[in-house]
């Protein structure tokens, strides 16, 4: 049986549903679910209850953090129409700021532009600046960023002409980067009758097969993939109006690590998006310490019933994919192994420019 090791994998793009909804995730499952998954870092998005938009709010959820989290959590403040000024001098103990310009499950949502134009002025343009934005709202906060000399990382993209867009405005000089799920990658509308009409409910929706070969396509456009883990009960899903959302930290490596078996990707394809662009693209420090064992050869079925994610469903149920992760190293100490989550609620740190100063001032 031969190992191979990577680094630690960071996913800049999670839901762990805390405070408010943790009949869904908490800081606790969700990072129990990424050690599973080969993540030593989890950036945990702002759409809680109530969400992240201010001082109050994002002390709350950094303490909760700092409690239950068994992998490093970084956490963003959200975008709304009044705290452009009071979410940048949060800037130092966030992970990022998000703006969410189209819609999707919770409140945040900006409308119009004038709160969009002040948001891109007022971040710090030496901090992470993350938008949902699709379609037009992507011309919108591309120009933006053009216009404001800054930079930013557009979340989730699944269209063709979205892709081909950051491809012309990069080729620009615009200072944009980007993400994929693997949602997008390797699904398509061809498979929501196989999944189900409520549990295929996912933002940005399921595309076209021809948008998911352009994605494949323009693979050197893609900084990052991110798995935008989004959990809800499977009784919601199954539901009536079921929310959208896939859970996705313990299928992504295994799903990236099949595509690499097939050829489609290489290793190092992998390791640049799922560990060494996020760290530079979301300015975080090297863990110390830190990797993962990965056998690739394991083949293993995807089962809900076997994950750590407290949301019972996957839309890559019964699934054989290759390649498992075996041991997750976290600054040292055995994190996960042989399928244990070893790792305490607490034993987690949280990734932010003023976290790292003090700990460095400790140190
Ligand atoms: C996300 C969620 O459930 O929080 N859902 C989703 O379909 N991706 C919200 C989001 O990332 O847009
Ligand atoms: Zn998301």
């Amino acid at each position: 049986m031969t190992h191979i090791q990577m680094p630690g994998l960071i996913d800049p793009h999670v839901h762990l549903r805390e405070p408010g909804q943790t009949h869904k995730e908490d800081f606790d499952s969700g990072t129990a679910a990424a050690l599973a998954g080969g993540f030593t870092a989890v950036l945990a998005m702002p759409n809680t209850q109530p969400p992240i938009t201010d001082e109050e709010s994002l002390d709350a959820a950094l303490r909760l953090a700092q409690a239950k989290a068994r992998c490093d959590v970084g956490v963003y403040v959200g975008a709304t129409a009044n705290n452009a000024t009071a979410a940048a001098r949060l800037a130092g103990r966030a992970a990022g700021l998000k703006l969410y310009c189209d819609g999707t499950f919770g409140s945040l949502r900006l409308e119009g532009l004038a709160s969009l134009q002040a948001h891109a002025a007022a971040w710090p343009a030496g901090r992470p600046l993350a938008a949902h934005a699709e379609g037009r709202s992507l011309a919108a906060v591309l120009l933006l960023a053009a216009l404001y000399d800054r930079p930013v990382h557009i979340c989730h993209v699944s269209r063709a002409d979205e892709i081909r867009l950051i491809r012309k405005a990069k080729e620009r000089g615009v200072r944009v980067t980007c993400e994929v799920t693997p949602h997008h990658l390797f699904l398509s509308e061809d498979d929501i009758p196989r999944i189900g009409p409520g549990r295929s409910e996912v933002r940005p929706r399921l595309a076209t097969p021809a948008d998911r070969e352009a994605l494949w396509q323009n693979l050197d456009v893609i900084d990052c993939f991110a798995t935008d883990h989004a959990p809800h009960a499977l009784a919601e899903k199954d539901g009536h109006e079921p929310p959208p959302g896939f859970p996705g930290l313990e299928t992504a490596l295994g799903l990236f690590l099949t595509a690499v078996a097939e050829r489609r990707l290489t290793l190092g394809d992998v390791v640049d998006r799922m560990h060494t662009n996020v760290a530079r693209v979301f300015g975080l420090a090297s863990q110390g310490d830190t990797h993962i064992e990965v056998d690739p050869d394991a083949r293993w079925e995807v089962r809900a019933a076997e994950m750590n994610s407290r949301c019972g469903w996957t839309p890559w149920e019964g699934m054989t994919l290759r390649g498992r992760v075996r041991r997750v190293t976290l600054r040292g100490r055995e994190a996960f192994a042989d399928g244990n989550v070893i790792s305490p609620p607490g034993s987690g740190r949280i990734l932010s420019p003023e976290t790292l100063e003090t700990e460095l001032e400790e140190a």
